[in-house]
């Protein structure tokens, strides 16, 4: 029945907390990987989670992936959100245009009836493009804005789904087997002790830069996630971890 469904849930929640290090844990039923709906469903829990914790005036950044689209379909205005402003965390990383940061911070922006600044970085920018295009004076502000975010949310995919779907060069996709590249988030890419082995260069948030002053929220299921949630909790835990029953369960029987 419905009762012992959502008690299930409840139990899986506070194992994960555990097992994880993370502060909170929200699982919704059922598996991403098969129904775009369960999508759906994080991001609504995903929006519930940022108007609790939004003020006004509040800078937001959020990442790419089809997950955080699904989480801005879910955005509704109220007066919280009208007096935040939503920015991507970070430049271009080779998605589709429904898939990137850039799009899904306006997207929400213009559900909540809130305001948006776009960064405009080119992908797979050469080492002296990036040095010359973070000294321009626009790209400066928004970076400072960015920087100034409380609030950050971002997907979590699995390295070599990720590396594909970003037309990753065939030396770098060797180069994650190899070095047996597990997760991918902000653009990073993580081994299964949740050590960063890769950057993709890009402006915006680095690591670094999700220390203390920064409330984190990861938003990641499906079953074939499991280990890469995993890994990138072991780097650090988030403040708050959205995901799915098939990824929850998945993620407790591999301990
Ligand atoms: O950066 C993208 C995320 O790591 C995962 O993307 O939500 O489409 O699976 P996704």
């Amino acid at each position: 029945g419905m009762m012992k469904e959502l008690l299930g849930l409840r139990e899986l929640e506070a194992q994960l907390e555990k097992e994880l290090g993370v502060n909170q844990v929200i699982v919704v039923p059922g598996n991403s990987d098969n129904d775009e709906w369960v999508k759906r469903e994080m991001g609504r829990a995903c929006i519930s989670e940022l108007k609790a914790i939004i003020k006004p005036k509040d800078v937001v950044a959020v990442m790419g992936g089809t997950t955080l689209a699904a989480v801005a379909e879910m955005m509704k205005p109220d007066a919280k959100t009208r007096e935040v402003v939503f920015v991507p965390a970070r430049g271009g990383l080779g998605e589709q245009v429904e898939n990137q940061a850039n799009t899904i911070s306006a997207e929400l922006a213009s559900r909540a009836g809130a305001q948006y600044r776009l960064l405009h970085v080119p992908d797979q920018i050469s080492e002296e493009a990036y040095s010359s295009l973070v000294l321009e004076p626009s790209v400066k502000d928004i970076l400072k804005l960015i920087q100034s975010a409380c609030t950050v949310i971002h997907g979590i995919g699995d390295a070599k789904m990720m590396a594909t779907r970003r037309d990753s060069q065939h030396s770098f996709i060797d180069k994650l087997n190899r070095e047996e590249a597990v997760a991918e988030a902000f653009g990073f890419y993580f081994n299964r002790s949740g050590e960063p082995i890769h950057k993709q260069r890009t402006i915006g948030l680095q690591l670094d830069d999700l220390g203390e002053d920064k409330y984190v929220i990861s938003v990641a299921g499906g079953a074939s996630k499991a280990e890469a949630i995993s890994a990138y909790m072991k780097y650090q835990p988030s403040d708050v971890l959205i995901t799915d029953e098939a990824a929850a369960e998945t993620l407790l029987q591999s301990r």
